[in-house]
């Protein structure tokens, strides 16, 4: 069952004031959006409600300012960005009395009062104040508890945004209905902060592969040394009970079988190719081996269903430590491309991999979600949602 989210009527949304919660966590260099991804998914939902002739007032969050101004984190480029007036100040309100019916202003960071992530309910109020609607639209936050995006929803009928029922409805029919065998390929950096994910995903699907430095933490876990890499060597009995779920469940569980490495963990280092139980102490692992990736590749053909999240290497830095992560990207594009696969993908770095090799399009369902795609699959649901559910 696919949970149902309060949706909005568009027809009664003419001359009403809107709060649209988005997600604009996005890079942004010199004033310059790297990746305008999440922005550009949040379009047709402001495209609909400027239609409807709504008033639209659109609250994010940039960076983690801890409650303070920091003008490095300031909004005001993608409002540049957007073509559209900027508001310095979230609660300022003095703007709403100018606006026409389908005008639509970005307020700035709302990280920059501690009330947002303490998700105070007197800042929620104030943030609330002069608004007759909230739309959450902002999937990619709302594993956080905040002001913005539930304790504003006590204050002002609230509803989901487009993107937000997009992306519940596309992950939930993954989960709940995989088409068989499912393939799930875990990388990054850190077991830690995947370990929910790891569990629920060795219950789920068929077959698990872990890589990148998360692989490494398994492979330390099984007794292979690691070398001068990153990994985390506290994380190991996790690991195993990890594994010991995958054991439990039938679900195969595959780690890395080899390593690039390099003398130096820098983009420029030459090459290596080693096996797992070849690695010294002076080696950096950088990406996954040669024959891990064959083997990928293999049970990428396999699948039915794929779920990726995180890199199995250094893909940021192109094709030579890219080699293990670009594999599995074009593998998964060429496949859901010919029709074999479904393919769910989440997670900034992934989704920026997909992007390097030119693939994104091919992908059946794209995620802005980052943590929030992680913790949904883990728990199929979020706090930011749950407020919402119909
Ligand atoms: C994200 O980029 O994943 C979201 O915007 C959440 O950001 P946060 O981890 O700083 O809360």
């Amino acid at each position: 069952m696919i949970m149902k989210l309060r949706v909005v009527d568009y027809g009664e949304l003419s001359g009403k004031n809107v709060l649209l919660r988005v997600d604009f966590n996005v890079q942004i260099e010199n004033g310059k959006i790297l990746d305008a991804f999440r922005i550009e998914q949040t379009l047709p939902t402001i495209k609909k409600l400027r239609d409807a002739g709504a008033r639209v007032a659109i609250c994010a969050h940039l960076g983690r300012p801890k409650g303070k101004v920091d003008l490095a984190l300031s909004l005001r480029p993608i409002a540049e960005y957007m073509k559209i007036p900027f508001i310095d100040d979230c609660l300022n309100r003095e703007f709403l009395a100018k606006m026409h019916d389908g005008d639509v202003v970005l307020l700035e960071n709302v990280r920059f009062y501690a009330g947002e992530e303490e998700n105070n309910l007197d800042f929620a109020a104030h943030l609330a104040d002069g608004f007759d609607i909230f739309i959450n639209d902002a999937f990619a936050v709302a594993h956080r508890a905040a002001a913005s995006t539930v304790g504003v929803t006590r204050f002002l009928p609230a509803y989901a945004g487009d993107l937000l029922v997009h992306e519940v409805d596309n992950i939930s029919q993954f989960l709940n209905e995989p088409k068989r065998p499912m393939l799930a390929i875990v990388g990054g950096a850190k077991v830690s902060s995947k370990i929910g994910v790891l569990k629920t995903l060795c219950k789920l699907a068929d077959t698990v592969i872990v890589g990148g430095a998360i692989g490494t933490t398994f492979n330390y876990a099984c007794g292979n040394p690691v070398g001068n890499s990153l990994y985390e060597p506290d994380m190991a009995a996790t690991a195993r009970e990890i594994m010991d779920i995958a054991a439990k469940s039938g679900c195969k569980f595959l780690m890395p079988l080899d390593k690039g490495v390099g003398p130096k963990f820098e983009r420029s280092a030459p090459r290596t190719n080693k096996f797992i139980d070849e690695i010294a102490d002076t080696d950096v692992i950088i990406d996954d081996g040669l024959d891990t990736t064959a083997r990928n590749v293999l049970e990428i053909d396999d699948a039915a269903t794929v779920l990726w999240n995180g890199t199995v290497g250094m893909a940021e830095w192109g094709d030579v430590w890219g080699y293990s992560s670009f594999a599995i990207a074009r593998e998964i594009a060429k496949r859901t491309h010919a029709g074999k696969l479904i393919s769910v993908v989440g997670g900034g770095e992934t989704v920026a991999c997909l992007d390097s090799v030119g693939v994104r399009d091919d992908i059946t369902y794209v995620s802005t979600g980052g943590g929030a795609f992680l913790e949904f699959i883990e728990r199929k649901t979020l706090p930011a949602i749950e407020v919402l559910v119909a």
